[in-house]
Parts: C-alpha cells; sequence; structure tokens
C-alpha cells in the first residue's frame, strides 16, 4: 500500500477540525490504549493521529446515520463507491436528481457516493435536512469540484479497515472507554452570541442540556480513569461548565460574523481532565471533580 497517500479527511464538514488538529494533538495524553471519538464528522483528528502513530484500538462513532454509512461503506466497499461516484457528471440537474433520490433505496456504496458528491458538489459543502429528514442544501458553484479523490479514498479505506464505526449516541462511549483510553469529544459548540448563552435551545440542535450531560459523562470517565478532552467555543457558559476541568486556550480561524463574510482567529477552549504537556494520569481529577458532583 506504499504508493497511497496520506488519508486526509474525506468529506468537508461544519467545524472541521483540520486547522486546530496540531494544537491539540499537542495536548493529548502522553500514554493511552485505544482512542474514542464520538462526534467524528469527518474525522479530522483520526485522520491526523493515524498519520503519526499506531492506536491499538479505534472506535469512531456519530448520530448522523448517512455519516455513519458513508464511513462504513468506505470502510467496506470503496471499489464499488469510487465505482458508482466515476458515473457522476457535474451538473447542476444531476446534483438535483441524485439530491432528490431516496438514500434508503440504495444500496450502501450508491448512498456513500450519493453523500460524498452533495458534500463536494453542494453549497458550501452544507449538511442540512428538513424535517422530513430529506438532505435540502442547493447546488454550490464550484468549477470543478473534486468529488472522486480515488486516491485519498483508497488511503482512507485502508486508514479504516480495523477501525470499530458506530451509529450511536455520544453518552454510549461510557460504555465502551476502558481506562487508560482516551476520548476526544468534539461537539456543535455553544454558540459565542450573549444572548444564546442563556438558553437552553441551541439552533444547531445541541442545547444546554446536550452540554451538560457531555460534562458529565466527562466527570463518569474521569472516575473510571479515562482520559479525556473536549473543545469548545470560548464563552462564560462553558468555561461555567468546565471548572473543574484543565482549560486551555487555543486559536482558530472562524468566521467571525453571522454571515461568515468577516473572518479572524478567534479563541477556543480545550478541555481535559489531565494536565496537558504533563504526564499524568486522569484520576488526578477525582478531587477536583468531587467538588460538582454530590451523589
Ligand atoms: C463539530 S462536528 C465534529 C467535527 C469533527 N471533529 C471534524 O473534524 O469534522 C459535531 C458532530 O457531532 C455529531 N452529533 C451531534 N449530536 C450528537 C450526539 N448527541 N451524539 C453523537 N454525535 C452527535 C454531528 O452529527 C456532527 O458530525
Amino acid at each position: 500500500m506504499s504508493e497511497l497517500p496520506v488519508p486526509r479527511p474525506f468529506l468537508k464538514w461544519a467545524g472541521g477540525k483540520s486547522q486546530l488538529a496540531d494544537a491539540l494533538l499537542k495536548r493529548r495524553p502522553p500514554h493511552f490504549s485505544a482512542y474514542h471519538e464520538p462526534f467524528m464528522g469527518s474525522g479530522a483528528i483520526f485522520f491526523r493521529l493515524y498519520r503519526e502513530r499506531h492506536i491499538r484500538r479505534v472506535v469512531l462513532s456519530d448520530i448522523n446515520p448517512e455519516l455513519v454509512d458513508t464511513y462504513l461503506a468506505v470502510r467496506d466497499h470503496v471499489a464499488e463507491v469510487i465505482s458508482a461516484l466515476s458515473e457522476f457528471p457535474h451538473s447542476k440537474e444531476f446534483y438535483y436528481a441524485i439530491r432528490a433520490t431516496d438514500p434508503l433505496q440504495l444500496s450502501l456504496p450508491e448512498r456513500a457516493a450519493r453523500m460524498i458528491y452533495l458534500n463536494k458538489t453542494g453549497y458550501n459543502g452544507l449538511y442540512r435536512v428538513n424535517r422530513r429528514g430529506q438532505f435540502n442544501v442547493p447546488f454550490g458553484r464550484y468549477q470543478s469540484p473534486k468529488y472522486l479523490d480515488r486516491d485519498n479514498l483508497l488511503a482512507v479505506s485502508h486508514a479504516l479497515r480495523n477501525v470499530e464505526i458506530l451509529c450511536a449516541a455520544f453518552e454510549t462511549v461510557v460504555d465502551r472507554a476502558e481506562p487508560g483510553d482516551w476520548v476526544y469529544f468534539d461537539p456543535p459548540y455553544v454558540p459565542v452570541s450573549q444572548t444564546a448563552n442563556f438558553t437552553s435551545y441551541y439552533a444547531n440542535g445541541f442545547g444546554l442540556q446536550d452540554q451538560e450531560r457531555l460534562r458529565d459523562v466527562c466527570i463518569t470517565l474521569s472516575r473510571n480513569n479515562v482520559y479525556t478532552m473536549v473543545s469548545n467555543s470560548d464563552t462564560p457558559a462553558v468555561r461555567a461548565l468546565y471548572q473543574n476541568f484543565f482549560i486551555d486556550e487555543v486559536l482558530a480561524h472562524r468566521a467571525i460574523n453571522c454571515k461568515g463574510a468577516k473572518r479572524g482567529k478567534v479563541a477556543e477552549l480545550v478541555i481535559t481532565n489531565y494536565a496537558p504537556h504533563q504526564a499524568t494520569q486522569p484520576q488526578l481529577l477525582e478531587r477536583r471533580v468531587s467538588d460538582l458532583v454530590t451523589s
């Protein structure tokens, strides 16, 4: 397989972590057994980690079934995915025709090819569905989008060959992670706007209660001696939620107004249950967490 390129994320994904990968990986635990990524999206951190070292066990999961099916098809049926994609022309007419097909009527490789095609040719690489769960992103204005990147798909398939891929809510990681494992959580972020911080429902469908449940999952994992890392926005709500954890700031390039027209560097938070850059154990947090949990 030496002729294959280094695998890269094969989907564009909102909140993709490629540009923060170095900063996040610098803060990983010095030693860990299995790696878990329960909000995998485009898997940017997994692919970067794969380049750097051999990890014994990897579990990637996400709640989005179309995304998970796409990973499964690329892992298990990459030749068929490539063959289906190579039949797809780049045109507005074809885009709307394939968008209108019911993915559940397609075979797994065809469903993955549809997802990759819509992701690479649709507006801004967005993933958005209507109330009936139908993908409704309009055609994007790209001259010649590379929706068939054969070599990268082969490299990704190879990288995923021993990876467990699951469609699951993030909490289920508690049942899988063993002492000494590392879990990286990249949830939909708490919105930066002041007013949104004080409501329980966020427009991205991941509300304050979900953020609290995630924090509680990190506490449970800490008690089980599992290393945890969470990324989120630098907001008072996030700092309050994780006051008993180690919090580091990192700078990310992001859209800084609501239309995304103005871009700049904004601080984001990297939250760990171990002291980053030091050879520590996750249970060191126990003392700090005990202040927080009453049960
Ligand atoms: C910010 S994105 C992750 C981006 C990813 N780190 C990357 O590099 O592309 C958040 C992901 O969380 C998933 N998600 C949302 N709610 C979830 C839940 N309750 N459990 C598991 N995954 C969830 C979404 O489908 C989305 O793929």
